[in-house]
C-alpha cells in the first residue's frame, strides 16, 4: 500500500434494496458514517436515482460530505414497470439476480471502486434482503455487514420460523388466530399467531416463501457484524436473543433521530422518491394542537376501493379532522387515483386534507398532529415513536404484523386493528386514540420519544453503538 492510500479513511460500500423504505433508512446510515470521515458509495437503482434527482436537491444537500457519493446501475426491470404497490416483488426477485450479478461484474472491472482519493472498498454494508452479497464479500474476501431495516423483533420472529414448525405452530387455524405463540424466546407473553409476520399465514409447512424468507433472515450470521435500526430501551429482551447467533450486534436507531442529533440540526436530505407536497404544512398550521390524525400506509400499501371508503367513512364519521396520503397506485384496479364521488370530496373538504405524498417526519412532528393511522412500516412507526405520536395500526404485510403488537401490547402507546376494515371499528378506534384514552396514549409515547432520543445522545445505547460500529470499521483497514 502507497503511504497516500495508508491515510485515506476507510470506504463503505453501501447497498438497500432499491424501495422507498430501505433506501431512507440506509441513507441515514451513510450520513452518519460520512458525519465520521467515512468515505461512503451508496448504490441506487438507475431509475430512484433519476426520480430522486427529478425531485429535489438531494444531490447538492449530500455535497456537505464531501466522501459521499451514490454509484447508479440498472434495476433489470422495464421502463415502464412501476416498482411499487403489490410489483414490489418483482424489485426484489429482480435486485437479488440482475442488480446482484451486474454488481458483481462492476466492482471487479473497477477495482473495488478505488479513485485517486478514495481507498479501494473496506466493507460493504449490504440490506438483510440482499443474500448474494454473503456470496459476493466470501468470495472477495471482503468484510460483509448486514444492514436489517426491519425492528428486531420482526427479524426474530422470521429468525424462529423452523421453531414454529417443530412446534406445530405453523401452520396454524382460523381458529387459532388468537393463541399466543409459545416457541419464541422473549415473545411468549404477548404474541398471537395473528401477530407473526404475514408470511406464515400457510396451509403447507413446505411453502417455498415461508422457506426463502427464513433462509434469508439466517443467512443475517454469516456476516461480519449486523446493524439493526432500533435502540436498546425498545427491544433489549429480543436484541440479547439475537447477539447469542450473531457475532456483533450494532443498534444504532433510531436512525432519523441520530442523524438529526448528530447534525445539530433538521435539514437532513429525504430519500424520497415521490415530491413531497408542503401545502399540507399550511393546513396543518391552521389546526388546533394535536387534533389531525395522520393518516399514511407508506410505499408498498395497496387497498381496494371498498377498504379505502370503509377508512374514508370512518375518519369521517369520527369528526376528527385527518390528513391523508393518497399515494400514486394506493387503489388496486383503479386507473385514476382520486376519490370519484361527489359526497366524498365534499366531506373531504370539510374534515380533512389529501396529498399525494407528505414530507411525513416534519407531519409528525407537528404540533397539529395528535395521532397516526399507520400500515406500520417499521420507518413509519420509529418516525413516530421519535415525535411522540400514538398510532392505530392497520398492518398490511411482513414484518408490520408484528409491529403493530408491539405499539399495543408492548409500548401501549396505541391500538392494532389489524384483520379488520369497517367504518365502524375505524371510527371507534379514532374516537379512543383522540378522545377517550388520549392523555394515557400520550403520555406513554411522550416516554418513549424521550428514550429514543436519550439513545441517540452522547453516552445513550445508540450513540455508543455508532462509535462501535465506526470503530470497528476503521479496524477493517488492513
Ligand atoms: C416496508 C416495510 O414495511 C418496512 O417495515 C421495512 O422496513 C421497509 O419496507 P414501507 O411500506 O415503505 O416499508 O413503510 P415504512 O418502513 O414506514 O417506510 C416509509 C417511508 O416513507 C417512511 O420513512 C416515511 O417517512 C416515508 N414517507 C411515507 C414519506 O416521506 N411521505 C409519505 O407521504 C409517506
Amino acid at each position: 500500500m502507497c503511504s497516500k492510500e495508508s491515510k485515506l479513511p476507510p470506504h463503505v460500500l453501501i447497498f438497500p434494496l432499491p424501495a422507498q423504505g430501505h433506501m431512507n433508512s440506509m441513507l441515514n446510515l451513510a450520513q452518519l458514517l460520512c458525519l465520521s470521515d467515512i468515505h461512503v458509495t451508496f448504490v441506487v437503482s438507475e431509475f430512484n436515482h433519476r426520480r430522486i434527482l427529478n425531485r429535489t436537491a438531494s444531490d447538492s444537500a449530500l455535497e456537505r460530505y464531501p466522501g459521499f457519493r451514490f454509484q447508479p446501475i440498472p434495476d433489470g426491470l422495464p421502463k415502464d414497470h412501476p416498482r411499487a404497490g403489490d410489483s414490489v416483488i418483482d424489485v426484489f426477485e429482480s435486485a437479488i439476480k440482475f442488480m446482484g450479478s451486474y454488481f458483481d461484474k462492476m466492482m471487479g472491472e473497477k477495482d473495488l471502486l478505488a479513485s485517486a482519493n478514495t481507498r479501494p472498498v473496506t466493507c460493504i454494508i449490504a440490506d438483510g434482503v440482499l443474500s448474494f452479497a454473503a456470496d459476493f464479500a466470501a468470495a472477495r474476501g471482503i468484510p460483509l455487514i448486514y444492514f436489517r431495516t426491519i425492528s428486531a423483533s420482526a427479524f426474530w420472529a422470521f429468525f424462529c420460523t423452523d421453531r414454529l414448525v417443530e412446534a406445530n405452530e405453523i401452520p396454524f387455524q382460523e381458529i387459532g388466530m388468537d393463541d399466543l405463540v409459545k416457541s419464541i424466546p422473549g415473545m411468549e407473553g404477548f404474541l398471537r399467531c395473528r401477530d407473526l409476520p404475514s408470511f406464515c399465514r400457510v396451509n403447507d409447512t413446505n411453502d417455498p416463501i415461508l422457506w426463502s424468507l427464513f433462509n434469508i433472515t439466517r443467512q443475517t450470521a454469516r456476516a461480519k457484524a449486523v446493524i439493526m435500526n432500533t435502540f436498546g430501551y425498545l427491544e433489549q429482551p429480543i436484541l440479547s436473543n439475537i447477539s447469542k447467533h450473531m457475532p456483533r450486534i450494532y443498534a444504532i436507531g433510531p436512525g432519523n433521530a441520530h442523524l438529526r442529533s448528530r447534525l445539530g440540526d433538521t435539514s437532513t436530505p429525504s430519500a424520497s422518491l415521490w415530491t413531497e407536497d408542503r401545502n399540507c404544512i399550511n393546513w396543518l398550521n391552521a389546526q388546533e394542537t394535536k387534533s389531525v390524525i395522520y393518516v399514511s400506509f407508506g410505499s408498498i400499501t395497496m387497498v381496494t376501493r371498498e377498504q379505502l371508503l370503509e377508512f374514508w367513512h370512518g375518519l369521517v364519521n369520527s369528526k376528527h379532522k385527518f390528513l391523508w396520503v393518497m399515494r400514486p397506485g394506493f387503489i388496486t384496479g383503479e386507473d385514476e387515483d382520486r376519490i370519484p364521488d361527489v359526497e366524498l370530496e365534499k366531506g373531504t373538504k370539510e374534515n380533512g386534507y389529501m396529498v399525494e405524498w407528505a414530507p411525513q417526519e416534519e407531519v409528525l412532528n407537528h404540533p397539529a398532529v395528535g395521532g397516526f393511522l399507520t400500515h406500520s412500516g417499521w420507518n413509519s412507526t420509529l418516525e413516530s415513536i421519535v415525535a411522540g405520536v400514538p398510532m392505530i395500526c392497520w398492518p398490511y404485510f411482513g414484518d408490520q404484523m408484528v409491529n403493530s403488537r408491539l405499539v399495543s401490547e408492548v409500548w401501549k402507546i396505541g391500538l392494532d386493528i389489524k384483520d379488520s376494515c369497517n367504518r365502524i371499528a375505524i371510527e371507534n378506534a379514532v374516537r379512543e386514540l383522540m378522545e377517550v384514552r388520549r392523555d394515557e396514549f400520550l403520555e406513554r409515547a411522550d416516554h418513549l420519544a424521550k428514550m429514543a432520543k436519550q439513545a441517540v445522545s452522547e453516552g445513550g445505547s445508540s450513540y455508543c453503538d455508532l462509535n462501535g460500529l465506526i470503530e470497528y470499521i476503521d479496524s477493517l483497514i488492513i
